[in-house]
């Protein structure tokens, strides 16, 4: 009798990690890589994102659409608003048209430094340094909570210049600082030292659409996880570009954010999440 082999299951049975990684608590970086299809992810992450599914049932779709819009923004601000240099924080693990990819897909002299505070985007951090030799690229594993650990850093000098226009992405990453890291002064520090031309991308999770059941039970998900996380409405978010200048189309859903071409999508409030992107003068 011929027995089939269930390889998932195999490679899930014998599922182990790398020194220095915490498979028993949930991770934001290895939990959206689930919901991207990724391999990078333990059984607690499983758990964790199953629960914010049965919450949130389109949040696949919405960590997909999120990705889409980081594609379309980085493209925009290279081929369109002329910007070489991006600082992206809460990179995330590599996958499908990381900043680089897309960016130097243009201009291949673009350089780019990713920051991330997840030991397992570190562990993979060497596909994020697969530069363009036109170009550089660097990966700082810093915390965002510190925003002078970033500016601060040798290595953050030593890719970008500062006296050039900079793209600070903050893309699918702010929801998890909540109020009492006053999040409005983090992300107004980080653009302090940043040249006139510059611009802001920030794409952010919003709980305007949820019933209260919904909100309720995705909060209780989110708690269960152990991931601070903090949901903001469309006016909250906007408050994060107070005295920017928004590039069209202003704040929209992620989806809606300068699509390439039209096609059928479920409504914003199967997304819920929030982008913009603003020119710092
Ligand atoms: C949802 S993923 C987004 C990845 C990527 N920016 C994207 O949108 O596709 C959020 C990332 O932010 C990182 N992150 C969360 N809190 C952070 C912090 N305080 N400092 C640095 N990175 C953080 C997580 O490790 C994770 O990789």
């Amino acid at each position: 009798m011929i027995r089939l082999v269930d390889r998932k299951k195999d490679v899930v049975d014998s599922e182990f990690a790398p020194a220095g990684i915490d498979v028993n608590t949930p991770h934001p970086a290895r939990r959206y890589d689930y919901w991207l299809g990724g391999e990078n992810n333990f059984e607690a992450d499983r758990e964790s994102a199953e629960a914010v599914a049965e919450a949130f049932p389109t949040v696949r779709f919405a960590a997909l659409e999120n990705r889409r819009f980081l594609r379309r923004a980085v493209s925009y601000l290279t081929e369109e608003a002329g910007v070489r240099q991006f600082l992206d924080i809460g990179a995330g693990l590599p996958t499908a048209g990381n900043v680089h990819e897309v960016a130097q897909g243009i201009a291949p002299e673009s350089r780019i430094v990713y920051v991330d505070n997840d030991p397992i985007v570190l562990i993979h951090a060497r596909t994020l340094l697969n530069s363009a030799s036109e170009g550089a690229t660097a990966y700082l594993d810093a915390d965002l909570h510190d925003a002078d650990s970033i500016l601060s850093h040798p290595d953050l000098h030593a890719t970008l210049d500062l006296d050039k226009p900079v793209a600070l992405m903050l893309v699918a990453v702010m929801h998890f600082i909540t109020d009492e890291h006053k999040p409005y002064e983090l992300v107004r520090r980080l653009l302090e030292p940043l040249a006139p031309g510059s611009y802001l991308v920030m794409t952010h999770a919003t709980d305007d659409h949820l019933t209260q059941e919904d909100l309720a039970e995705t909060r209780e998900a989110n708690q269960r996880s152990g991931i601070p996380f903090q949901l903001r409405s469309t006016t909250e978010f906007t408050n994060f570009f107070t005295d920017l200048e928004l590039v069209p189309p202003g704040i929209s859903s992620v989806m809606t954010w300068r699509p390439e071409t039209w096609r059928a999508h479920p409504r914003p409030e199967a997304v819920s999440m929030l982008a913009g992107v603003a020119r710092i003068d």
